[in-house]
């Protein structure tokens, strides 16, 4: 079968590469130029593990192209995803759909046989229906049938989450529209991942619902940790006695410096836009927003009181161990990170960073902060260290050498990698999240 794929991005890219990999003919469009010509040359646009490996087999297999030329690549294909980005939009906060309507038109202009369109970004409830009639209004003698099916893949694992989902969701609103998608999805479904048809609307939403639920249990996790901290109890144990509870789930449980990224920030915001415009307000959502906002800086201000306080902290140097939003990406969208190193900033406190993926991007978000080669050098003569990001690197620092580079053994670890008595019994001044 052929797919092409609209839009090469992190979304487009990671999925065509394993629709590739499952024995598709795949072709992904891009109108950047500069990006295609870059994946010509087995260059990614983004770092995710795995991926340039996946990419190079697959195009030396013959099944994984690439093009800047639409009409060319959706030329015979069955399947026609659009893969484009919907960011928000800027002053409201809706999911600016105008990339998905623009290649739903240029698709309705080139289509030359009967296809399914698909729409693999993340839209509002809704779009489905818009992308139907613009794809009607351009005259297209074609069958075309119009699908939802939104991904759940998470940056630095979005591989394995395509190749083994816990779930595929197809909002189809016909018989076409169905067995085409069962065909592309047929190798999955021999691996026994569910396949869910619903409506395109029920769809739609499911995505949106998913993401913001998970940024509502991470959420609640942190307040938790705020409260095991007024109370003395310790959130990793509350989260495994709540998690061992099927009904709860031990996931997502995980409390921290507050959720970042490309997509729940964006995606609740987007919900609760849908929300206001059906007039069906979602409160829980609009506090999770609310409270995570808050949290970033509050985090800035937890590394300050360890550092004695808003007087003893002015003039002070910290090291910030981790920039991107968590592990295994150079993400820096909504990073806890920004908000923490601007609060120091604030505070007169002087930021020195390493970050193993994130700098490049970091670098024009974080221009206070100074960037450095490796953890010890942000380390060396930084008078506390502070971890935003999980990365194993940074579970199995060397602790004496830390302890002899720094001015005072102050450690604030917001992910919790390190255990509070061990830290104490190596001599630091230890600070975690909601483990008092
Ligand atoms: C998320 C969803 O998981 C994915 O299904 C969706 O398609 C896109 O959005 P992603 O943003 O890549 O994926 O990262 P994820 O691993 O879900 O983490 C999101 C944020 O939540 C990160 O900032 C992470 O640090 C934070 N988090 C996650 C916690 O603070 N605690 C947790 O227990 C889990």
């Amino acid at each position: 079968m052929k797919i092409a794929m609209v839009g090469s991005g992190y979304v487009g890219l990671v999925s065509g590469a394993c629709f590739a990999d499952f024995g598709h003919d795949v072709v992904c469009i891009d109108k950047d130029q500069a990006k295609i010509d870059r994946l010509h040359a087995g260059v990614m646009p983004i770092y995710e593990p795995g991926l340039d490996a996946l990419v190079a087999g697959n195009v030396k297999a013959g099944r994984l192209s690439f093009t800047t030329d639409l009409a060319e690549g959706i030329r015979g294909a069955s399947a026609i995803f659009i893969a484009v980005g919907t960011p928000s939009r800027r002053g409201d906060g809706h999911a600016d759909l105008s990339f998905v309507y623009a290649v739903a038109r240029e698709v309705g202009e080139n289509l030359s046989n009967d296809a399914v369109v698909v729409t693999k970004s993340t839209v509002p409830v809704g779009t489905g229906d818009e992308v139907e009639r613009v794809l009607r209004d351009s005259g297209t003698p074609h069958l075309v049938s119009v699908v939802s099916n939104p991904e759940f893949l998470r940056e630095g694992a979005a591989i394995g989450d395509f190749k083994r989902p816990d779930r595929i969701v197809i909002g189809a609103e016909d018989d076409f529209g169905r067995e085409v998608m069962r065909e592309v999805y047929r190798p999955l479904f021999l691996n026994e991942s569910p396949l869910l048809f619903t409506s395109r609307r029920s769809s739609e939403l499911i995505k949106y619902a998913a993401n913001a639920f998970l940024a509502t249990k991470i959420t609640f996790m942190n307040e938790m940790a705020d409260l095991c901290e007024k109370v003395g109890g310790n959130v990793q144990d509350v989260a495994r006695g709540i998690g061992l509870d099927g009904r709860i789930g031990s996931k997502f449980l995980h409390a921290g410096p507050g959720y970042g990224g490309s997509c729940f920030p964006k995606d609740t915001l987007a919900l609760l836009k849908t929300a206001e415009d059906y007039e069906s307000p979602v409160r829980i959502v609009e506090a999770v927003v609310k409270v995570n906002d808050l949290r970033k800086r509050a985090m800035g201000r937890k590394v300050i009181e360890a550092l004695g306080g808003p007087d003893e902290a002015r003039g002070k140097r910290v090291a910030m161990l981790g920039l991107t939003f968590k592990p295994n990406t150079d993400d820096m969208r909504d990073s806890p990170a920004i908000a923490i190193a601007q609060t120091l900033n604030d505070a007169k406190v002087s930021v020195a960073a390493y970050d193993p993926e994130g700098m490049e991007q970091a670098r024009p978000l974080m221009s206070e902060v100074e960037m450095m080669g490796d953890p010890y050098s942000a380390i060396d003569g930084a008078d506390a260290v502070v971890i935003v990001t999980e990365w194993d690197a940074f579970r199995a620092l060397d602790l004496n050498r830390v302890k002899s580079l720094l001015k005072a053994p102050v450690l604030v670890d917001l992910r919790n990698i390190y255990q509070p008595e061990a830290m104490r019994e190596a001599g630091f001044a230890y600070t975690s999240v909601g483990r008092a």
